[in-house]
Protein backbone atom coordinates (compact mmCIF):
# COMPACT_ATOMS: atom_id res chain seq x y z
CA UNK A 1 0.00 0.00 0.00
CA UNK A 2 1.09 3.28 -0.86
CA UNK A 3 -0.12 6.85 0.18
CA UNK A 4 -3.45 7.12 -0.83
CA UNK A 5 -4.16 4.01 -1.39
CA UNK A 6 -7.61 2.57 -0.80
CA UNK A 7 -8.97 -0.71 0.71
CA UNK A 8 -12.71 -1.13 0.53
CA UNK A 9 -14.44 -3.44 3.44
CA UNK A 10 -17.56 -3.49 2.38
CA UNK A 11 -19.17 -1.00 5.05
CA UNK A 12 -15.97 0.68 5.89
CA UNK A 13 -13.26 2.19 3.33
CA UNK A 14 -9.06 2.31 5.01
CA UNK A 15 -7.05 4.78 3.37
CA UNK A 16 -3.11 4.20 3.81
CA UNK A 17 -0.80 6.74 4.29
CA UNK A 18 3.05 6.20 4.33
CA UNK A 19 4.77 7.92 7.36
CA UNK A 20 7.91 6.87 7.02
CA UNK A 21 10.89 8.34 9.68
CA UNK A 22 7.84 9.16 12.37
CA UNK A 23 9.73 7.67 13.51
CA UNK A 24 10.59 4.12 11.94
CA UNK A 25 10.98 3.63 8.36
CA UNK A 26 8.48 1.20 7.90
CA UNK A 27 5.55 3.70 10.04
CA UNK A 28 2.42 3.65 8.22
CA UNK A 29 -0.83 5.08 9.23
CA UNK A 30 -4.81 4.80 8.21
CA UNK A 31 -7.61 6.82 7.89
CA UNK A 32 -11.14 5.23 8.59
CA UNK A 33 -12.95 7.75 5.98
CA UNK A 34 -16.67 6.68 7.37
CA UNK A 35 -15.64 7.61 10.93
CA UNK A 36 -13.04 9.75 9.73
CA UNK A 37 -10.53 8.40 12.80
CA UNK A 38 -6.99 9.01 11.93
CA UNK A 39 -4.62 5.41 13.39
CA UNK A 40 -1.55 7.63 13.46
CA UNK A 41 0.62 4.88 15.12
CA UNK A 42 3.78 6.70 16.61
CA UNK A 43 2.44 10.31 15.53
CA UNK A 44 0.74 12.37 18.19
CA UNK A 45 1.26 9.78 20.95
CA UNK A 46 2.40 10.20 24.02
CA UNK A 47 3.77 7.80 26.94
CA UNK A 48 0.62 7.84 29.24
CA UNK A 49 -0.27 4.34 30.72
CA UNK A 50 -3.74 4.66 31.67
CA UNK A 51 -7.30 2.75 31.78
CA UNK A 52 -9.01 5.79 30.31
CA UNK A 53 -9.44 5.79 26.43
CA UNK A 54 -10.18 9.72 25.16
CA UNK A 55 -8.80 13.14 26.04
CA UNK A 56 -11.43 14.79 27.89
CA UNK A 57 -11.30 11.95 30.54
CA UNK A 58 -7.72 12.27 31.15
CA UNK A 59 -7.25 16.37 31.54
CA UNK A 60 -5.02 17.83 29.82
CA UNK A 61 -2.90 15.95 27.68
CA UNK A 62 -0.81 18.50 25.33
CA UNK A 63 1.96 18.78 28.15
CA UNK A 64 2.75 14.61 27.32
CA UNK A 65 2.57 15.25 24.05
CA UNK A 66 5.19 17.52 24.03
CA UNK A 67 7.38 15.58 25.73
CA UNK A 68 6.60 12.80 23.40
CA UNK A 69 7.24 14.63 20.80
CA UNK A 70 10.63 16.62 22.04
CA UNK A 71 12.56 13.29 22.72
CA UNK A 72 11.18 10.67 20.00
CA UNK A 73 10.33 13.11 17.29
CA UNK A 74 12.17 15.77 17.48
CA UNK A 75 14.92 14.69 15.00
CA UNK A 76 12.33 14.00 12.20
CA UNK A 77 10.59 17.79 11.59
CA UNK A 78 11.27 17.40 8.02
CA UNK A 79 9.74 13.72 7.37
CA UNK A 80 6.51 15.50 9.75
CA UNK A 81 6.34 18.83 7.70
CA UNK A 82 5.76 16.79 4.86
CA UNK A 83 3.30 14.35 6.38
CA UNK A 84 1.53 16.90 7.60
CA UNK A 85 1.78 18.62 4.04
CA UNK A 86 0.55 15.51 2.46
CA UNK A 87 -2.61 15.32 5.23
CA UNK A 88 -3.67 18.55 3.65
CA UNK A 89 -3.12 17.43 0.33
CA UNK A 90 -5.23 14.23 0.23
CA UNK A 91 -8.16 16.23 2.29
CA UNK A 92 -7.65 13.74 5.38
CA UNK A 93 -9.68 15.92 8.44
CA UNK A 94 -10.07 13.19 11.31
CA UNK A 95 -12.38 13.86 13.82
CA UNK A 96 -10.70 11.47 16.56
CA UNK A 97 -7.02 10.24 16.41
CA UNK A 98 -5.76 7.43 17.84
CA UNK A 99 -2.28 7.04 18.21
CA UNK A 100 -0.65 3.61 18.78
CA UNK A 101 0.29 4.38 22.49
CA UNK A 102 -1.34 6.78 24.57
CA UNK A 103 -4.76 7.78 24.22
CA UNK A 104 -7.22 9.31 21.65
CA UNK A 105 -7.09 13.20 20.47
CA UNK A 106 -11.13 14.13 20.46
CA UNK A 107 -11.65 17.27 22.15
CA UNK A 108 -8.18 18.58 22.09
CA UNK A 109 -7.63 17.35 18.14
CA UNK A 110 -7.21 20.58 17.08
CA UNK A 111 -5.00 21.88 19.31
CA UNK A 112 -2.48 18.77 18.47
CA UNK A 113 -2.52 19.41 14.94
CA UNK A 114 -1.66 22.54 15.81
CA UNK A 115 1.33 22.31 18.12
CA UNK A 116 3.07 19.62 15.28
CA UNK A 117 2.55 21.87 13.46
CA UNK A 118 4.85 24.46 15.47
CA UNK A 119 6.88 21.82 16.95
CA UNK A 120 7.86 20.41 13.81
CA UNK A 121 8.57 24.22 12.36
CA UNK A 122 10.65 24.73 15.61
CA UNK A 123 9.03 27.75 17.25
CA UNK A 124 10.16 28.94 20.00
CA UNK A 125 8.51 31.06 22.78
CA UNK A 126 10.26 34.09 25.03
CA UNK A 127 11.84 31.01 26.85
CA UNK A 128 15.35 30.47 28.58
CA UNK A 129 16.74 26.99 30.22
CA UNK A 130 19.42 26.96 32.78
CA UNK A 131 20.74 23.45 32.76
CA UNK A 132 23.69 22.52 34.94
CA UNK A 133 25.10 20.25 37.67
CA UNK A 134 27.53 21.19 40.14
CA UNK A 135 30.29 18.96 43.06
CA UNK A 136 30.31 21.78 45.73
CA UNK A 137 28.15 24.76 44.56
CA UNK A 138 29.77 27.13 42.70
CA UNK A 139 28.42 26.46 38.86
CA UNK A 140 24.81 26.54 40.73
CA UNK A 141 25.88 29.51 42.42
CA UNK A 142 26.08 30.70 38.82
CA UNK A 143 23.50 29.09 37.89
CA UNK A 144 20.74 30.69 39.80
CA UNK A 145 22.83 34.01 39.33
CA UNK A 146 21.80 33.76 35.64
CA UNK A 147 18.55 32.72 36.21
CA UNK A 148 18.12 35.55 38.39
CA UNK A 149 19.28 37.96 35.64
CA UNK A 150 16.48 36.41 33.09
CA UNK A 151 13.89 36.59 35.26
CA UNK A 152 14.25 39.95 35.94
CA UNK A 153 14.39 40.78 32.32
CA UNK A 154 11.14 39.87 32.24
CA UNK A 155 11.76 36.47 30.35
CA UNK A 156 10.56 32.72 31.39
CA UNK A 157 13.10 31.03 32.87
CA UNK A 158 13.79 27.31 34.24
CA UNK A 159 16.56 26.21 36.38
CA UNK A 160 17.53 22.66 35.77
CA UNK A 161 19.27 20.37 37.86
CA UNK A 162 20.68 17.10 36.06
CA UNK A 163 20.38 15.16 38.45
CA UNK A 164 17.36 16.22 39.78
CA UNK A 165 15.67 16.11 36.24
CA UNK A 166 15.26 13.73 33.48
CA UNK A 167 16.48 14.07 30.16
CA UNK A 168 13.19 13.43 29.03
CA UNK A 169 11.95 16.12 31.02
CA UNK A 170 14.95 19.11 29.85
CA UNK A 171 14.02 17.85 26.59
CA UNK A 172 10.17 18.45 26.79
CA UNK A 173 11.37 22.35 28.16
CA UNK A 174 13.70 22.38 25.41
CA UNK A 175 10.98 22.40 23.09
CA UNK A 176 10.29 25.97 22.86
CA UNK A 177 12.86 27.13 24.44
CA UNK A 178 14.84 30.15 22.64
CA UNK A 179 17.58 30.10 24.48
CA UNK A 180 19.90 27.86 26.70
CA UNK A 181 23.01 27.77 29.07
CA UNK A 182 24.65 24.66 29.60
CA UNK A 183 26.86 24.87 33.15
CA UNK A 184 29.35 22.47 34.50
CA UNK A 185 32.64 22.24 36.68
CA UNK A 186 35.74 20.88 35.11
CA UNK A 187 36.45 17.26 36.53
CA UNK A 188 39.86 15.97 35.53
CA UNK A 189 40.30 18.18 32.52
CA UNK A 190 36.51 17.06 31.33
CA UNK A 191 32.91 18.06 31.82
CA UNK A 192 30.57 16.48 34.54
CA UNK A 193 29.41 12.92 33.61
CA UNK A 194 25.39 14.19 34.26
CA UNK A 195 26.47 16.91 31.69
CA UNK A 196 28.09 14.71 29.09
CA UNK A 197 25.01 12.25 29.39
CA UNK A 198 22.61 15.71 28.57
CA UNK A 199 25.18 16.67 25.45
CA UNK A 200 25.41 13.22 23.93
CA UNK A 201 21.54 12.77 24.24
CA UNK A 202 20.73 16.80 22.94
CA UNK A 203 23.08 15.99 19.84
CA UNK A 204 21.10 13.13 18.96
CA UNK A 205 17.82 15.01 18.90
CA UNK A 206 19.18 17.95 17.05
CA UNK A 207 16.79 20.70 18.30
CA UNK A 208 16.61 23.61 15.89
CA UNK A 209 16.93 27.41 15.76
CA UNK A 210 18.58 27.40 19.76
CA UNK A 211 20.87 29.80 21.19
CA UNK A 212 23.30 28.65 24.16
CA UNK A 213 26.19 29.77 26.49
CA UNK A 214 28.42 27.47 28.39
CA UNK A 215 29.77 28.32 31.97
CA UNK A 216 31.09 26.67 35.00
CA UNK A 217 33.47 26.84 37.60
CA UNK A 218 36.93 25.18 37.99
CA UNK A 219 39.72 24.85 40.21
CA UNK A 220 43.11 25.20 37.92
CA UNK A 221 43.34 24.16 34.27
CA UNK A 222 40.05 24.57 33.51
CA UNK A 223 38.74 23.28 30.34
CA UNK A 224 34.74 22.64 30.76
CA UNK A 225 33.34 25.37 29.01
CA UNK A 226 35.24 24.83 26.21
CA UNK A 227 34.13 21.43 25.62
CA UNK A 228 30.33 22.11 25.98
CA UNK A 229 30.87 24.91 23.64
CA UNK A 230 32.32 22.26 21.08
CA UNK A 231 29.68 19.84 21.95
CA UNK A 232 26.94 22.38 21.21
CA UNK A 233 28.26 23.43 17.83
CA UNK A 234 28.51 20.58 16.93
CA UNK A 235 25.01 19.95 17.45
CA UNK A 236 23.87 22.53 15.43
CA UNK A 237 23.38 25.03 17.92
CA UNK A 238 24.31 28.20 17.70
CA UNK A 239 26.75 29.77 20.59
CA UNK A 240 27.44 32.74 22.12
CA UNK A 241 31.14 32.96 22.89
CA UNK A 242 33.25 32.89 25.00
CA UNK A 243 31.07 31.38 27.50
CA UNK A 244 31.79 32.09 31.36
CA UNK A 245 34.83 30.05 33.02
CA UNK A 246 35.16 31.32 37.03
CA UNK A 247 37.73 30.28 39.53
CA UNK A 248 36.35 28.40 42.18
CA UNK A 249 33.41 30.21 43.89
CA UNK A 250 32.26 33.13 42.34
CA UNK A 251 31.96 36.53 43.97
CA UNK A 252 30.42 40.13 43.42
CA UNK A 253 32.52 40.72 40.20
CA UNK A 254 32.20 37.39 38.78
CA UNK A 255 28.19 36.90 39.90
CA UNK A 256 28.08 40.45 37.75
CA UNK A 257 28.88 38.92 34.90
CA UNK A 258 26.61 35.59 35.62
CA UNK A 259 24.06 38.46 35.52
CA UNK A 260 25.16 40.13 32.16
CA UNK A 261 24.94 36.16 30.81
CA UNK A 262 21.17 35.64 31.64
CA UNK A 263 20.49 39.73 30.05
CA UNK A 264 22.25 38.55 27.18
CA UNK A 265 20.05 35.58 27.20
CA UNK A 266 16.87 36.69 27.73
CA UNK A 267 17.78 39.83 24.95
CA UNK A 268 18.40 36.70 22.74
CA UNK A 269 15.11 35.20 23.27
CA UNK A 270 13.36 38.17 23.00
CA UNK A 271 14.48 38.59 19.12
CA UNK A 272 13.41 35.17 18.11
C1 LIG B 1 37.80 15.04 41.52
C2 LIG B 1 37.99 16.45 41.09
C3 LIG B 1 38.71 16.71 39.95
C4 LIG B 1 38.92 18.01 39.51
N1 LIG B 1 39.59 18.22 38.37
C5 LIG B 1 39.85 19.49 37.97
C6 LIG B 1 40.60 19.72 36.79
O1 LIG B 1 41.06 18.81 36.11
N2 LIG B 1 40.82 21.00 36.41
C7 LIG B 1 40.34 22.05 37.13
O2 LIG B 1 40.54 23.20 36.73
N3 LIG B 1 39.61 21.86 38.26
C8 LIG B 1 39.33 20.61 38.68
N4 LIG B 1 38.63 20.39 39.84
C9 LIG B 1 38.21 21.54 40.65
C10 LIG B 1 36.75 21.94 40.44
O3 LIG B 1 36.53 22.19 39.09
C11 LIG B 1 36.45 23.18 41.30
O4 LIG B 1 36.53 22.82 42.65
C12 LIG B 1 35.14 23.81 40.99
O5 LIG B 1 35.00 25.01 41.74
C13 LIG B 1 33.97 22.89 41.31
O6 LIG B 1 32.77 23.49 40.92
P1 LIG B 1 31.38 23.09 41.62
O7 LIG B 1 31.38 23.70 43.02
O8 LIG B 1 30.33 23.66 40.75
O9 LIG B 1 31.35 21.61 41.69
C14 LIG B 1 38.40 19.09 40.27
C15 LIG B 1 37.68 18.82 41.43
C16 LIG B 1 37.47 17.52 41.83
C17 LIG B 1 36.69 17.26 43.07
Amino acid sequence: MKTGDQLDLGKKTLMFLEATMLHWPDSMETFLKEDRILFSNDGFGQHIATSKRYDFEVGDVLPDAAEYYANILMPFHMPLLRYLRVLNELGIEPVQIAPSHGIIWKRDLQKILKAYGSWANGEVREKVLVIYDTMWGSTEAMANEIVEAVRAAGVEVKLLHLRKNTRSHVMKEMLDAAAFAVGSPTLNNGIFPTVGDFLVYLKGLRPQKKTAVAFGSYGWGGGAVKIVEQELKSSGIEVIEPGLQVKYRPYEKELEMCRKLGEQLAAVAKKK
